[in-house]
């Protein structure tokens, strides 16, 4: 499909594949094209972001630091990229409602600048037909969509704004459901290490912020030099993780560091359960768990590092040389997960339901 019959709507193309465009190609919105160029289910129609420069957009999608070069060719015209034979088209337009979502014919945009005007603005979109996948969490979504959580209540017809959580919570909410349901969860706390994000700085300066562009913050720390540091901060996994696991409320805490890696997070749980447990029937209530959520959750037997999880699809690995137990009820967890990649999988499992197909 040209740019000039990007007008055609995915109904018209009659099949169920959606016409996607994207706002924000920076470290999700690139993982999530190269996932949408893998899967071959939807397509890409249009692509925003603030930088004009196309031969940069290209570079960036070619050559990835993390996840190495992409297998296929790119070419560029007039118009934007050409990415499988067929153009998409790109511009750089700072205010999401002046981009063409509509004059692309586009079916739903994946919001991933993280600035929040954008998702604020965006469920104008809604007026319009076009559905709109938050990669953040949006009080505004109908629905906080966490696989392993709540797929099942997941309804294209009636949820078209939706927040796909922040990574942290879809590798935890999931197993804390889940253990909540089968031994009781008394209280805890979750300990998240977290590479470090774009809008870091490399040498010490002031704590920007992504979601008001131009505003800092006052978590001061956050502003000093990402590289080689250990920065403590306050993280939101608790707070994203009640909203999709309610029966959690005021159980659990959290805390974390940002660290000088490229990508792969780990959360480290530390649970006080209801009732003694042991680590044979922890790791054998998660093997049962996993084998129902195996597209999502996994678990690894073997000595890995943050490194050797780049690329896995799953929210969540739960790492079973860490699962131990203390005083009969205290349980520790380390799980793992590509806050990039295993994310993004996430948001383009979320277009297939959109579209009801299978996720994969
Ligand atoms: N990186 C992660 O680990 C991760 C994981 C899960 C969710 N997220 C969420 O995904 C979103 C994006 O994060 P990221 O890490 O990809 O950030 P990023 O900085 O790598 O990418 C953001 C991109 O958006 C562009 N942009 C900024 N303002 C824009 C605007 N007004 N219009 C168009 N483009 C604009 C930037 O040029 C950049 O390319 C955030 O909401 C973040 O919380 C990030």
């Amino acid at each position: 499909v040209t740019g000039q019959q990007s007008h055609v709507t995915s109904e018209a193309m009659g099949d169920k594949g959606l016409r996607v465009g994207v706002n924000g190609f920076g470290r999700i919105g690139r993982a999530v094209v190269r996932h949408l160029l893998n899967q071959n289910k939807h397509q890409i129609v249009h692509i925003n972001d603030l930088n004009p420069d196309r031969q940069n957009l290209k570079y960036l999608l070619q050559y990835d630091s993390s996840y190495g070069r992409l297998n296929q060719e790119i070419g560029i015209n007039e118009e934007g990229l050409i990415l499988k034979n067929q153009t998409v088209s790109v511009s750089a337009v700072e205010e999401i409602e002046k981009v063409p979502w509509k004059d692309r014919g586009v079916d739903v945009i994946v919001e991933a600048t993280g600035v929040n005007r954008n998702s604020e603005e965006a469920k104008n979109f809604l007026q319009n037909g076009i559905r709109v996948v938050i990669t953040a969490i949006s009080p505004a979504a109908d629905y906080t969509l966490v696989f392993g959580v709540n797929e099942e209540g997941f309804d294209p017809h009636k949820h078209k704004f939706v927040s796909t959580s922040i990574c942290d919570a879809n590798a935890c909410a999931p197993i804390l459901k889940y253990l909540n349901q089968t031994f009781g969860i008394e209280h805890g706390f979750i300990t998240t290490l977290h590479p470090w994000l774009s809008y870091q700085n490399l040498m010490d300066g002031p704590s920007r912020s992504q979601s008001y562009p131009g505003a800092t913050y006052s978590h001061y720390p956050l502003g000093r030099s990402s590289i080689g540091t250990l920065i403590p901060k306050p993280t939101t996994v608790v707070s994203a993780c009640e909203i999709v696991v309610p029966e959690l409320a005021n159980v659990l805490k959290c805390f974390s560091y940002r660290v000088p890696t490229n990508v792969v997070s780990t959360a480290d749980l530390s649970l006080c359960m209801k009732k003694n447990v042991t680590e044979t029937q922890v790791i054998e209530a998660i093997k049962v768990f996993q084998a129902g959520k195996s597209s999502f959750i996994d678990i690894c037997y073997e000595p890995l590092i943050s490194v050797d999880y780049i690329s896995s699809r799953h929210s969540c690995i739960v790492d079973s040389r860490w699962i131990m137990v203390t005083g009969g009820n205290f349980l520790k967890l380390v799980l793992w997960y590509d806050n990039e990649w295993g994310y993004s999988a996430r948001v383009v499992d979320t277009l297939d339901l959109i579209s009801g197909q299978n996720v994969r």
